[in-house]
């Protein structure tokens, strides 16, 4: 950190002087520091102003997967809703922050049971009963970014599967209850990691989630295997994604070469995924997208 003198302007932007504002703070992330936590760095902390925008990102990501929700069905292909969320994006002033991110050629990831995440939407794949589908939206809106996903189950789809699907949204419900300023990110993965074991299931430990906000994947990693008071520090201002990925069997994966992109399950067992978008506060935390 660099060194800034208690009269100077606060590093945060308020306008105060550093020592009416973050100098408290910063001792105490230096103490955690040199207790051997990791701290995020100030780059992780968004001001008022920023997280204000963002938020008007996230109003777009969720209408976006509002918009998918009331259509989704048997019959329609994953190209349909490409198209929805490229066209309800679009309309509401945002733009699919997918399209052509690193090449990526379609506004929205949507996965199909044993597909883990980053499933391209194509006009040969027809949504049939019984299928469970994650469907991941993202949206660049006045430069802020935002990102959230849901599971849809597809007509009669089997119980185990149904299970799988409901089980990971609870698994993101517990771990976002560990979210607090002064807590750790291993608070948040291990709520995760034991109640998807605790049913059978494994989690995917090469793919995490994100900070988020002024650029679409921003520090820290978050990974969803871990222990209470390890991982990095959460401090107010911090925002992140709570988005892990869990297998019905082996937590294997691995990428289809062919188009650079999909993940599957190396069993081929179904997968489920859900994303929320959180704000660490003062007092707790805030969902900022879900
Ligand atoms: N939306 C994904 C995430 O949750 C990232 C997708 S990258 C893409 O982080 F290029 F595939 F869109
Ligand atoms: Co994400």
């Amino acid at each position: 950190m660099k060194k800034i003198g208690r009269n100077d302007p606060c590093w945060c932007g308020c306008g105060k002087k550093y020592k009416h504002c973050h100098e408290a703070f910063d001792l105490k992330l230096a103490a955690a520091a040199d207790a051997g936590h990791i701290v995020p760095d100030h780059s992780m902390i968004k001001t008022p102003e920023q997280i204000q925008g963002i938020k008007e990102s996230c109003r777009i990501n969720v209408a976006v997967l509002d918009y998918v929700s009331e259509r989704i069905k048997a019959g329609i292909t994953t190209e349909d809703i490409d198209r929805w969320v490229y066209e309800e994006t679009t309309r509401l002033g945002g733009i699919p922050a997918p399209l052509n991110y690193d090449g990526f050629p379609k506004s929205v990831c949507t996965s199909i049971d044993d597909q883990v995440c980053h499933g391209i939407p194509s006009d040969k794949v027809v949504l049939k009963d019984g299928d469970i589908i994650n469907v991941d939206v993202s949206t660049i809106y006045h430069g802020y970014f935002s990102d959230s996903s849901r599971m849809f189950c597809i007509g009669e789809v089997s119980e185990e599967k149904r299970r799988l699907v409901n089980v990971v949204k609870e698994c993101v419900e517990l771990g976002l209850k560990e979210v607090r300023p002064w807590g750790y990110l291993g608070d948040m993965a291990q709520a995760v990691q034991q109640h998807a074991e605790k049913n059978g299931y494994s989690v995917v430990r090469e793919i995490g989630g994100h900070g988020v906000g002024l650029e679409f994947h921003e520090d820290p990693w978050v990974g969803y295997i871990g222990k209470k008071n390890t991982g990095m520090l959460l401090v107010p201002g911090m925002i992140f994604t709570i988005e892990p990925m869990v297998n019905m069997g082996g937590s294997d994966i691995f990428v289809n070469d062919e188009d650079g992109w999909t993940v599957y399950t190396s069993d081929g067992k179904p997968s489920a995924q859900w994303e929320i978008m959180v704000l660490v506060t003062e007092d707790g935390n805030e969902v900022l997208a879900w």
